[in-house]
């Protein structure tokens, strides 16, 4: 497949579910950027520059891909990157509402881009970024539901606000 795919998201953060979705999307699209949204509508836990770190980290072997972010649009950003797939993780059928209005929003805004639907791995159907806080803030155990960068900065971190997915 010809051009570059985006993986948009949140990140807050970056879980084992999304590491599933970048490595099977790497063997697909030869040019993958991942890239964290600075989303005026939520409240972040992890400051974008926190969100990046821990992808870089996380991704720093896996050579095709990039770590990046972008505020506003994201047809603006697909259109500034010259993107033509926009990638997007499902789990289970409560994803698939607002998934399928933003894809079509999206498409309705630029056309050209194609929004790409990869079921996420049975193992991880459970695993959200939300859930993953919540269970780090009471101290439970999210070792091998998020990557080790992100493990080491969840137990560090002491301010969850309970509004991210
Ligand atoms: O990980 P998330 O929170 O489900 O990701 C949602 C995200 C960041 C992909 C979406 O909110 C987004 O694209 N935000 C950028 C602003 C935008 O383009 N909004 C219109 C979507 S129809």
């Amino acid at each position: 497949m010809e051009g570059l795919a985006i993986y948009p998201g949140s990140f807050d953060p970056f879980t084992s579910g999304h590491l599933d979705i970048v490595k099977r999307a790497v063997d697909i699209f030869p040019r993958l950027v991942v890239a964290v949204a600075v989303n005026v509508r939520k409240l972040p836990t992890f400051t974008v520059e926190e969100r990046v770190a821990m992808l870089e980290e996380t991704l720093d072997d896996m050579g095709d891909v990039e770590v990046d972010s972008f505020s506003g649009l994201l047809v603006d950003y697909a259109k500034k990157r010259k993107a033509n797939v926009i990638v997007r993780g499902l789990r289970a059928l409560s994803d698939f509402e607002n998934e399928f209005q933003m894809a079509h929003m999206n498409r309705r805004l630029y056309p050209d881009l194609e929004t790409i639907f990869m079921m996420t791995s049975q193992e991880h159907f459970y695993v959200s970024s939300q859930t993953v806080k919540e269970v780090a803030f009471f101290d439970g155990d999210v070792s091998g539901v998020v990557p080790e960068a992100v493990l080491k900065r969840l137990k560090t971190h002491n301010a969850p606000d309970g509004k991210n997915g």
